[in-house]
């Protein structure tokens, strides 16, 4: 698990800087676009932007999770909030909580909260900065969804064994946090198998000056470690949406330099260029892919790890 300090050292650089290159929510995860990137041939139709593909993927998550007026939902690694505005805002839920380890993540998620979040029928949008190790709610929720946080949840240099098993007390405090029968929808980045993690240069890089502390995990290990708590009920593969992302949120960086500059610095913005390069690469090549899965509470254990129960 990525300690505080390791993810305030990547996500409390300042939010004008992320504000500079994320969409308008500051969503920073995979978006889901539609049609082709044809940016270069404007003459071929329409051409998706970031907004719409942000507020795409949050919509195919919170349209999978059986939402109901009156749910509740967690968002564990809620980051500036987006997705718990979009959904609250769209009615689907009544209360809505998110966490995040980030300090100025919390602060500005709360700030942005409109009086709307906060007022209908016990008006419930709330933000925490605490991790989901730690978090004991009154009663379960209705639904968790968490976007791009699982990157965070274990080390690099771990074998598979020791991998799994923090992978596999994410998916036994999960089912904990959820009613039964309910679902939970998950995003990842996830390494190609033939990919070494930290070892290699692209990994040490990744590891010593963006994402310290922190390594993606393999497809296989999400289905398998999740498979005592959780049935498989959706499941999309969109390595290419990672990349066209990265290529989005790079373009808009380099638009803004001289901002970017002046906000954190000439050698953090070169590492900053160059890990949205190396990611969208990543994703281009097959090294690395993302998954997005819709899960649903087991109402009985398998019964074949040893977890919570
Ligand atoms: C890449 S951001 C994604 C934010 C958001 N889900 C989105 O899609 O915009 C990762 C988030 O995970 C959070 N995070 C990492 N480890 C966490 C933990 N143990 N408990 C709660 N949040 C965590 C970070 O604070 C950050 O908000």
């Amino acid at each position: 698990m990525a300690s505080a300090d390791a993810i305030r050292s990547h996500y409390d650089i300042g939010n004008e800087f992320y504000r500079l290159w994320l969409d308008d929510e500051m969503i920073y995860s995979g978006a889901l676009w539609d049609g082709p990137d044809n940016a270069s041939d404007p003459g071929s139709g329409p051409v998706d932007t970031l907004d719409r593909a942000q507020a795409r993927k949050v919509d195919w998550f919170s349209d999978r999770l059986d939402l109901h007026p009156d749910a509740s939902l967690l968002d564990i690694g809620c980051g500036w909030g987006g997705l718990l505005r979009r959904v609250v805002a769209s009615g689907r839920c009544r209360q809505a909580t998110g966490l995040t380890l980030s300090l100025e993540q919390a602060e500005l998620a709360t700030a942005r909260l409109t009086a709307g979040d906060r007022a209908g029928a016990g008006g419930v949008v709330t933000f925490e900065v605490e991790s989901w190790e730690d978090h004991r709610p009154p009663e379960p929720y209705d639904a968790v969804v968490s976007i791009g946080a699982f990157e965070h949840f274990a080390p690099p240099g771990l074998s598979t064994t020791e991998r799994r098993a923090r992978y596999a007390a994410f998916f036994a405090a999960a089912y904990d946090l959820l009613a039964p029968g309910r679902r939970l929808g998950l995003q990842t980045i996830a390494l190609d198998n033939a990919v070494e993690d930290a070892s290699s240069p692209v990994g040490t890089f990744f590891t010593g000056e963006i994402f310290p502390e922190s390594s993606p995990p393999r497809i296989a290990d999400v289905v398998e470690t999740s498979d005592e708590w959780f049935s498989l009920r959706h499941v999309r593969i969109d390595p290419g949406h990672y990349a066209r992302t990265c290529r989005e949120w790079r373009r808009r960086l380099l638009a803004n330099r001289s901002q970017a500059i002046a906000l954190i610095g000439t050698e953090r913005f070169a590492a900053y260029s160059k890990y949205l390069l190396l990611s969208e690469m990543q994703f281009s090549s097959g090294a690395a892919t993302l998954g997005r899965f819709i899960f649903e509470r087991r109402t009985h254990l398998l019964g074949r790890r040893p977890g919570r129960h």
